[in-house]
This record gives structure tokens, sequence and C-alpha cells, in this order.
């Protein structure tokens, strides 16, 4: 199967992740110190049956949750619960994932919930930069090594790590497609990126080492070191020219 889309698959995807952002957004507004992760998960629930659209993510391999809620030390696929409170200087990252008529959208950010230490805020904006340094290079001609070294070398520079253990993906028409996108590599190197791709971009941000472990859960992803994470994520569009930003509002 070809990893450029069609113009058709194109307009579906951008509905898709129109939607997403939006959600994630207003998911955003709501996030504050005493809301449970359970109730803001009750609250995308409602958010994407208004919407028209299902959680990307619940039933994917099992996975239980709508959305994916990662606070602290945790990474990536933090599973909603009714027992776990936001508190003030948290990072919460919440990943959220689309089904609009058949066609996907991924995106997430991390939020900072009342007084959030600088170390922290220095964190997230870090993830925000990699991202960004990321989605520069997602045009064709490069190759996706561009895009991963662009995030490690900007993540490195801070003085943190870049999770190796998840990638970002292609994405369209199921949640996870080739090519793979790593968050380290070679510049030069990996698939020829083409016009008219999509591309799920994700780096996971550590203030400590990149190793992670996985939880008695089955899906919780928290540092080896139990240092904070940040996770940040948007779905492009590979154009001639540069990439657009399709989980932009
Ligand atoms: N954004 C993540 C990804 O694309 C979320 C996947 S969560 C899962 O890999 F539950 F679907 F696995
Ligand atoms: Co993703």
């Amino acid at each position: 199967m070809s990893m450029v889309k069609t113009a058709e698959e194109i307009m579906q995807i951008r509905i898709a992740c129109r939607i997403c952002r939006e959600i994630l957004l207003e998911l955003g507004r709501r996030i504050g110190e005493g809301l449970t992760t359970g109730e803001l998960e009750e609250q995308a629930a409602c958010l994407m049956k208004e919407r028209g659209v299902r959680s990307a993510f619940k039933g994917y391999r099992g996975y239980p949750g709508i959305l994916c809620i990662s606070i602290n030390e945790e990474v990536v696929h933090g599973i909603p619960s009714p027992r776990r409170k936001i508190c003030s200087g948290d990072l919460v990252s919440v990943d959220i994932g689309v089904v609009y008529k058949g066609y996907y959208g991924d995106c997430a950010d991390t939020f900072l919930v009342g007084e959030v230490s600088p170390a922290r805020k220095l964190l997230v904006a870090a993830a925000h930069q990699a991202l960004e340094a990321g989605i520069g290079k997602a045009v064709p001609g490069n190759r996706v090594g561009d895009i991963s070294r662009a995030i490690q070398e900007t993540v490195e520079k801070f003085g943190f790590s870049v999770v190796r253990d998840f990638s970002g993906h292609g994405i369209g028409r199921s949640l996870h497609e080739p090519p793979e996108v790593p968050n380290f590599g070679v510049a030069g190197h990996g698939h020829l990126l083409e016009e008219n791709m999509v591309l799920a971009i994700e780096p996971m941000v550590n203030e400590g080492s990149w190793a992670v472990q996985i939880l008695s859960d089955g899906w919780t992803a928290v540092t080896a070191d139990r240092s904070c994470s940040a996770h940040v994520e948007d779905t492009v569009l590979v154009r001639n020219d540069r990439a657009e930003i399709l989980t932009a509002i």
C-alpha cells in the first residue's frame, strides 16, 4: 500500500485532525486541580459523540481508555481513572486519536497545572521546540531520519533525552501506518518523504534518562528513573514546499 494519500483521503483526514485538535483544546481548558483523569475521559466521550467521531485508541490492541493521560513521570499510555486526581504542579499529557468516517487524526499536548516548577516548564518548551524542528524537516526529498535527527538534536541541546521505545507513525485509514517516525536517528537515513504523505510526529521528552518501564497495568509507560516526561504530537501533511499541520486550528 502506498504511503502517499489521494486528495479524497486527505480531505477526510483533514476533518478528523481538526476535530481531534478541537476536542484536545476543549479538554485543555477543562483540566485543573482536583479533576480526575476519569472525569476528563468522560468529557472526551461527550465531545466525541457531539462531533460524530469515535476514539482511535479504545480497543486498539485491547487498550481500555478513550484517551491516554500521562502525568509527570508517566511518559505515554496512562489509563484514565476516577481514582487519579490532578494536582497543582502536575504535567498532564493528554493524547487523543479520533476516527471520522474511517479516517484517523492523532494529536497530544502537555498541560501545566497550577504552580509548575521552572524545570518542568522548560521540559514542555523543549518538547514543543523539538516537535517544531521535526515538522520543519517533513518536506519532500528529505528522509524520515532528518525528522528524527532534528527532534533528538533539539531535545539533547536542552540536556534532556528522547524516549526510544515509542515512535511517531504514518496515519490515515488506520492509526499506525508506515513509515515509523522515531524520535532519534541519523539525518539522511530512512524512508524518503514524498508529497501527500501524512505523518504523526510525537516526541516524548524525559528530564533524565530515556529509559522507560511499563507498569503492571500492561500499558502505562513511566521513566525508569521516575524523572518527569512531556509528550506533544501533531499530524502533518507533507506538501511540496513545507509541512502543513493538520491538527492545528
Ligand atoms: N499517539 C499514540 C500513538 O499513536 C497513542 C496510542 S495509544 C493506544 O501511538 F492505546 F492506541 F495504543
Ligand atoms: Co500517535
